[in-house]
């Protein structure tokens, strides 16, 4: 297990001797103690990230692209070991931890096919004075700062692209999960990645090792996936320098299910949206809208399926749901679930913490929630799926958009244009319609209002690790 800091293709304690303990959230017991980055070990990382920046940056497309290829194929073969890893940090289930593995590893193989067509474009001035050429380089050294749910793979979605672009990285995994992290980036030296070109520094003090990397001359990016709380304020810090920033916060997904739908297909698919990476993930369905025909059927049928779920530790046959992360996570879980109850709506299955040792919350179900209620507006990153009934088409889009959020969004209904046209007035950067997961390498993952700025994945993903420069030229 690699418990140092990784900088320059090398190991080393942080400059200030600190370590931490990385604990399994199912047993509450310590794994391992890995070492604590400092600012001055930041800035190191933000210095070797620049130079390795500058030969990477001249190394042809078609090389770069066979090295994420190499990327790829690496982390596939590695799929047991990390998995492994990610269970022990985070918790997942072993299947979820493998899928996580293989979804991983995509971000390498799409961005791959991606780094030979960066392109630009030629056009001429309307006066026909000149010629406009329109080139992207890299950026130059990209900061990414990564949150826990996602252990690989919410540092794949952004190191993929950033290396196809020609960029360095320095990477601050959180401290709940940096062994994967650790490990990713020695594999990447491995398949071919240019030591110094990936550098990952774990720290205890996120705050000052943020404003080191934030004010090093080399830095142009940041990449932020976690809270809108916590993005605001490194958008505030991004300001000083003025920074590039790609920012995927919070969400607070509706799932809507009209009373044509089918509504095992919308259960399978609610299932989906809400359990999948034992429902802490930031497109989790956090709020279900359902027509009042079929409010209570779909109830039963959705308690029914939670019914089913296995929670327990991750490495555990037959487990569906692991832990929450912390011990934290399951107190504001439960107040949300009381807040509820305590506004009139009824618990039709599960609706408690359950006793450690571990972090755990009972899956549930909770009917008739009024859509004032606390948890309609939090996001509550773990297994409770509060139903709204509604009756009237308008009123129910103005709730699904009643939030500051605008992740993801679901819609069941078998009338294909009525749930084209519903989706295009939810306020979401992405829409399942008649499908419970929307993550694609492929797609452009990204959120309207306060869930972010810019898009990862698809080719507008690469291109967020670029600038654009034209050159005005004539001939
Ligand atoms: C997230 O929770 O931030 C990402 C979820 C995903 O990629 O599916």
């Amino acid at each position: 297990m690699r418990n140092q800091l990784y900088i320059d293709g090398e190991w080393r304690d942080g400059a200030g001797g600190e370590r931490f303990t990385v604990n399994d959230p199912a047993t509450g017991d310590g794994i391992a103690d890995v070492a604590a980055g400092t600012p001055d070990d930041a800035v190191l990382a933000c210095d070797v990230a620049d130079r390795a920046q500058r030969s990477w940056a001249a190394v042809a497309p078609r090389e770069k692209s066979e090295v994420l290829r190499r990327c790829w194929s690496t982390l596939i073969d590695h799929a047991d070991e990390l998995a492994n890893l990610i269970v022990a940090e985070h918790g997942k289930p072993l299947a979820d931890a493998r899928g996580e593995i293989a979804y991983s590893a995509e971000f390498f193989r799409w961005n791959a096919e991606e780094a030979v067509r960066i392109h630009g474009s030629l056009g001429t001035s309307p006066n026909g004075a000149n010629r406009i050429l329109v080139h992207h380089p890299p950026v130059g050294v990209v900061v990414m700062v990564t949150p826990w749910n996602f252990p690989a793979a919410m540092i794949t979605r952004k190191l993929a692209p950033a290396l196809a672009a020609g960029n360095g990285v320095v990477v601050k995994p959180p401290r709940e999960t940096p062994l994967t992290a650790l490990r990713i980036a020695e594999l990447l030296t491995g398949a071919g990645v240019p030591e110094g070109l990936v550098n990952v520094v774990p720290t205890l003090t996120s705050g000052a090792w943020f404003d080191a990397a934030v004010d090093h001359r080399a830095v142009r990016m940041v990449s932020f996936t976690g809270s809108t709380e916590v993005g605001r304020t490194l958008l505030r810090r991004c300001a000083d320098r003025v920074l590039k920033s790609v920012m995927e916060l919070g969400g607070n997904a509706p799932f809507i299910v009209f009373d044509d739908a089918d509504l095992e297909a919308a259960v399978e698919g609610a299932m989906v949206a809400k359990m999948r990476h034992s429902a802490e993930t930031c497109t989790a369905a956090n709020r279900f809208l359902v027509e009042a025909a079929v409010a209570e059927e779909f109830s039963a049928r959705l308690a029914a399926a939670m019914a089913e779920v296995k929670v327990g530790n991750g490495f555990d046959d037959g487990v569906t749901c692991g832990p929450m992360i912390n011990a934290g996570a399951v107190e504001t879980i439960d107040e949300l679930v009381g807040a509820a109850v305590r506004a009139g709506a009824h618990v039709a299955l599960g609706g408690n913490a359950i006793d450690g040792p571990g972090h755990f919350y009972e899956p549930t179900v909770l009917g008739g929630v009024a859509p004032d209620s606390p948890i309609a507006h939090a996001e509550i990153f773990g297994p409770v799926a509060p139903i709204i009934p509604f009756n009237d088409h308008d009123a129910m889009v103005d709730m699904a958009n009643d939030t500051e959020m605008g992740l993801t969004g679901y819609v069941y209904t078998e009338d294909l244009a009525k749930g084209l046209a519903v989706a295009e007035r939810i306020q979401a950067g992405m829409i399942g319609l008649n499908r419970g997961a929307v993550s694609d390498p492929a797609a452009p993952f990204g959120g309207m209002k306060q869930s972010g700025l810019g898009r990862e994945g698809a080719s507008e993903g690469i291109y967020e690790f670029c600038e654009t420069q034209y050159i005005a030229t004539n001939w």
